[in-house]
């Protein structure tokens, strides 16, 4: 048993003995939650959960579907609920949500939403995508950004270079890298990591306006754009900046290349800040965390949260419950997120505890919702129904993969993609 399991377990049995735990035995009952966080810092964020359910008094059941982005456990979701066994919990996202409460599998779960006034403490644009009909049928845990880039300053010194902030400097970076003897940019190779590039480098080079015409609108003439033929040729020309070896490599190792100085700077969203601390580093020491270049007024959000399945036993029912007043709970916002990377989902919370990169995604957050600015992440499910966004995340790999495809072919099949329902 890894020593975090061992401390949840103690804290489990000490709060049952001081009387302390929610649920009698009676009540106690079992909650099954589907993620795919099983990267270092990943699990330590998802022990938290658990640990706040040990220590309601109920079971866990651990359904982890390895795989980041999360494609291969929206799969085995698809089976298990087909086949009449749904989990308690499910991490699900976006539009997807709405997906799945059409199709009549998910919970309200409007009680809970009440007794803890989730409505005044929810962003309303946030609340309102974990509802279906009016009623709430997910609970949030976190808001991750996603336009980030990361990197190894001390890579970057050695080079002579300063961490870019636009795509000119992202080049010149580049070049200065790959002259020190470093892999310029860490990236691995799955077409959810590809896609996470691509939407960093729509928005850095086409701007909030196009970034939401082309990819939360699906307009046809914007995605046939002049516009979007450019970005399509910045895209692939990051892809000269990487490693041979990066097809198929997962995220998290790439985080780990610019940890130990392999590599240089990594696009990716704020859960490569949870491997950055699970490693013992420290912002604006040992890495260095800047808004994805040409992004620095905009901000690409991936809101997390756990849709509610219908369940039969009363017992589990109570234990779901308690789950999801769990998740909204300022503790568990504020150690959950600590681990996570990302920022607490609920208003208003005390960000002492968090590091200057939170802070940064928090006042950015704000000011991006006042200014138009605040855009969903299509790569990471918040922006497009999910048959359009994985038609057009294969597209995009598509191009990313095959050498001779020009960016007005990739543009006529991305558009095709976009019209996927
Ligand atoms: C995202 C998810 C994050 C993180 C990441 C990598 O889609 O929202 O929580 O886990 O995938 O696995």
């Amino acid at each position: 048993m890894s020593t975090s399991n061992l401390v949840v377990r103690r804290l489990a049995g000490a709060l049952a003995a001081a009387g302390l735990m929610g649920a009698t035995a009676a009540q106690a009952g079992e909650v099954e939650v589907l993620h795919w966080w099983t990267s270092g810092g990943e699990a330590k964020a998802a022990t938290a959960l658990k640990g706040k359910l040990l220590a309601l008094g109920h079971t866990w059941r651990d359904f982890a579907v390895a795989g980041g982005g999360g494609d291969s456990a929206m799969t085995v979701l698809k089976s298990r609920v087909v086949s009449g066994n749904a989990p308690a919990a499910a991490q699900i996202k976006g539009p997807s949500i709405q997906e799945w409460a059409r199709e009549g599998v998910l919970a309200p779960i409007d009680d809970v939403a009440k007794a803890n006034n989730w409505d005044t403490l929810l962003p309303k644009s946030i609340a309102d995508g974990l509802k279906y009909k009016g009623s709430y049928v997910a609970a949030p845990v976190n808001v991750h950004r996603v336009n980030w880039l990361w990197a190894n300053p001390a890579v970057f010194q050695k080079a002579g270079v300063k961490v870019p902030t636009t795509w000119d400097e992202f080049f010149t970076a580049a070049e200065a890298l790959k002259k020190a003897g470093v892999i310029p940019v860490a990236h691995g190779g799955q077409n959810w990591q590809d896609f996470t590039t691509f939407e960093a480098v729509a928005l850095g080079v086409g701007g909030t306006d196009f970034y939401k015409k082309a990819l939360v609108q699906l307009d046809q003439g914007t995605l046939k754009s002049a516009t979007m033929e450019k970005v399509l040729a910045t895209f692939k020309k990051v892809k000269d900046y990487t490693d041979r070896n990066a097809a198929g490599r997962d995220w998290n190792l790439a985080t780990a290349m610019v940890i130990n100085g392999q590599a240089g700077m990594q696009i990716m969203g704020d859960w490569a800040k949870g491997e950055f601390l699970a490693a013992g580093k420290v912002p604006g020491k040992d890495f260095v965390c800047s808004p994805a270049p040409g992004t620095g007024k905009a901000y690409t959000y991936n809101v997390d949260s756990f849709a509610m399945f219908k369940l039969k036993n009363d017992a589990n029912v109570k234990a779901q419950k308690d789950l999801a007043a769990a998740i909204m709970s300022p503790e568990f916002q504020e150690v959950f997120n600590l681990n996570k990377g990302s920022i607490p989902v609920r208003l208003n919370m005390d960000l002492a505890k968090f590091d200057d990169c939170a802070k940064q995604s928090s006042a950015d957050f704000v000011a991006s919702s006042k200014s138009g600015a605040l855009l969903p992440s299509i790569a990471h499910g918040m922006a497009a129904p999910s048959a359009a966004e994985g038609a057009i995340k294969d597209a995009v790999s598509q191009f990313w993969n095959t050498d001779k495809m020009t960016p007005k072919e990739a543009m006529d099949r991305i558009a095709s993609a976009a019209k996927q329902k």
